[in-house]
């Protein structure tokens, strides 16, 4: 038998295998499904129904933004909301050529609101697992410390953590970033790495360049989410070059948060010009517009990148990934390891006898 002609028309682009190393899995809650669990849970939304909701989609401010994501979760109660939210994520990000996934969530966001951390693990983690073999996608949770809730309240969030430590390969910082420096935070990051977590941290979205350096020399972060503004700095610039830390650019976020007024103001190009590891991510897809393909995709169509810088940002989220598990570079605040004794220069004659 042979084979039928090649379809003609247009072909649908196949999408660039990638990891997606920035999502806040709260920000994957579509209208629909929000409208769904609303009613599944008995809380209303105060939205005559989902496109009214999407129409509320126009932000100003990182705050602007929050104040919505938050109010917004109060559809999430149970295991099973948790569980949908994390399975509907991954068919998309399927779709989207995303085949390893490291995924932030808000563990203070939902125990504040009542909803106990048993619940929010034993959820993601059936969905993740559910998800991540129905569509092919590895997957690992880091969780997020709110900045603007404070180092005390991040230190208690990582105590409750410790019993979900199996469940959890990483953790995080996020939330208002103006007025909220990372250095407050040292206490739990360092407590963070002697449990063996990796660490990133939200810098340099909306706040200043300095937060970047005190995240990578008070917090040890390993990676840099958002990052953009490290451009107004060139000495940070030359370190986060030469020490290849990655930078998770969101630029479908910067755009809808008026981190940058529009495409021309998206910093991808000088940012791979400058050396940076750069990575490209989603953030809250369902807030900003689309999911991680959609942002290649605009920076093919709006700044003109050609397919080899494609390829290379795709193959920069697998480098930037915590998939091989060990860290990129050794943490700030991790005490050294110790010396190890130089190797014999030639191998030890074998007992004879
Ligand atoms: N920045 C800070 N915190 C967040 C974000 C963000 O883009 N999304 C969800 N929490
Ligand atoms: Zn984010």
């Amino acid at each position: 038998m042979t084979a039928g002609p090649p379809p003609s028309g247009p072909q649908p682009p196949c999408p660039l295998p990638k990891a997606e190393l920035h999502l806040h899995i709260e920000g994957t809650l579509e209208p629909g499904l929000a409208f769904r669990l609303a009613e599944r849970n008995g809380v209303p939304l105060p939205y005559a129904g989902p496109a009214d909701l999407a129409a509320a989609y126009a932000f100003t401010s990182l705050q602007s933004f929050l104040d919505l994501y938050y109010a917004t979760m109060a559809v999430l109660r149970r295991a099973d909301d948790f569980a949908d939210l994390a399975r509907a994520y991954l068919a998309r990000a399927a779709a989207q050529g995303v085949r390893h996934a490291e995924i932030f969530f808000d563990p203070q966001a939902h125990v504040a609101r009542g909803v106990p951390l048993a619940e929010v693990m034993r959820g993601l983690g059936q969905g993740l697992a559910a998800g991540g073999e129905r569509f092919g996608v590895s997957t690992g949770l880091i969780a997020c410390f709110l900045r603007d809730r404070g180092p005390g309240a991040a230190l208690d969030c990582l105590d409750q953590l410790r019993g979900y430590r199996d469940q959890i390969i990483g953790v995080g910082l996020d939330s208002a970033e103006v007025g909220y420096p990372p250095e407050p935070f040292a206490e739990v990051f360092a407590a963070a790495a002697r449990e063996g977590l990796h660490r990133v941290a939200h810098a340099g979205e909306e706040g200043p360049p300095g937060y970047i350096w005190q995240a990578l020399d008070v917090l040890g972060a390993e990676r840099i989410d958002h990052g953009v503004r490290c451009l107004e700095d060139p000495a940070l610039v030359r370190r986060l070059a030469a020490d290849q830390v990655p930078l998770t650019v969101c630029p479908l976020s910067n755009l809808r948060l008026r981190v940058a007024a529009s495409w021309a103001d998206v910093p991808v190009r000088e940012m791979l010009d400058a050396g940076l590891l750069v990575t490209i991510n989603s953030d809250d897809p369902a807030y900003f517009g689309g999911y991680v393909d959609d942002n290649f995709q605009g920076l093919e169509r709006e700044l003109g990148l050609d397919g080899e810088t494609l390829r290379q940002l795709a193959a920069n989220s697998f480098r930037a990934s915590f998939r091989a598990s060990a860290p990129l570079r050794p943490a700030a605040v991790l005490p050294a390891p110790p010396a190890r004794p130089a190797p014999p220069a030639r191998p030890a004659p074998r007992p004879s006898g």
